[in-house]
């Protein structure tokens, strides 16, 4: 079963989420499927006004993933991520391809590349290569392995919102968090805010 986390599911909504599942079925993972997504996921945000206030409540202190939809097969998951006025993510990967739009507010995005094989536990040698600032309503990629790693910084005075498509359930996916300058890398899983016991589907 998939499961929707929004009530009554939009049309719009309903009808990308049909478009994306086609697009996952029928690409391969890897630059294709990823150029596939990119115009159901723009088309999505020309109104964003499907996205119900509780969808972009932040929660202090920390970041906010309310999950808007996940797939049984864990190739698809849609949620919103808060993060509170000038607050940052931690450096963290994805372990799959997808899109992510801004939908609130102002952001930086610090794109990092990791420079190890990932075989030594707990070590990583991750170095930044840039920081953008990102604008309303755009969309950037996120690409395993090369373009994975990164960490978001709210620049405005409400909190930040953007909407992410990502080809996994990224909530139940066991990923890491970085810390470049100890070098060092930790395993966790991130859940949904909204979810309880986010690993029983999907996985
Ligand atoms: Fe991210």
């Amino acid at each position: 079963m998939e499961s929707y986390y929004i009530e009554p599911v939009e049309p719009v909504l309903r009808r990308f989420v049909e478009d994306v599942r086609n697009i996952v079925a029928r690409e391969a993972p890897g630059r294709g499927r990823l150029d596939a997504l990119r115009a159901p996921v723009e088309q999505l945000l020309v109104d964003p006004s499907w996205i119900q206030p509780h969808f972009l409540e932040p929660v202090p202190g920390t970041t906010a993933t309310w999950a808007v939809y996940r797939s049984q097969d864990p190739d698809l998951c849609i949620f919103t991520m808060v993060v509170p006025p000038l607050n940052a993510t931690k450096v963290h990967n994805h372990l799959a391809d997808g899109w992510v739009g801004l939908v609130q507010g102002g952001q930086i995005e610090r794109q990092f590349r990791r420079f190890d094989d990932g075989s030594r536990p707990g070590f990583a040698d991750v170095r930044k290569i840039s920081e953008l600032p990102i604008r309303l309503g755009e969309i950037t990629s996120i690409e395993t392995p090369d373009a994975d790693i990164h960490q978001i910084v709210t620049t405005s005075r409400e909190a930040s919102v953007s909407l992410h498509v990502l080809c996994n359930d990224l909530g139940t996916v066991e990923r890491q968090t970085f810390e470049p300058e100890e070098q060092r890398a930790t395993t966790f899983v991130s859940g949904y805010t909204n979810v309880d016991g986010a690993s029983a589907i999907g996985r």
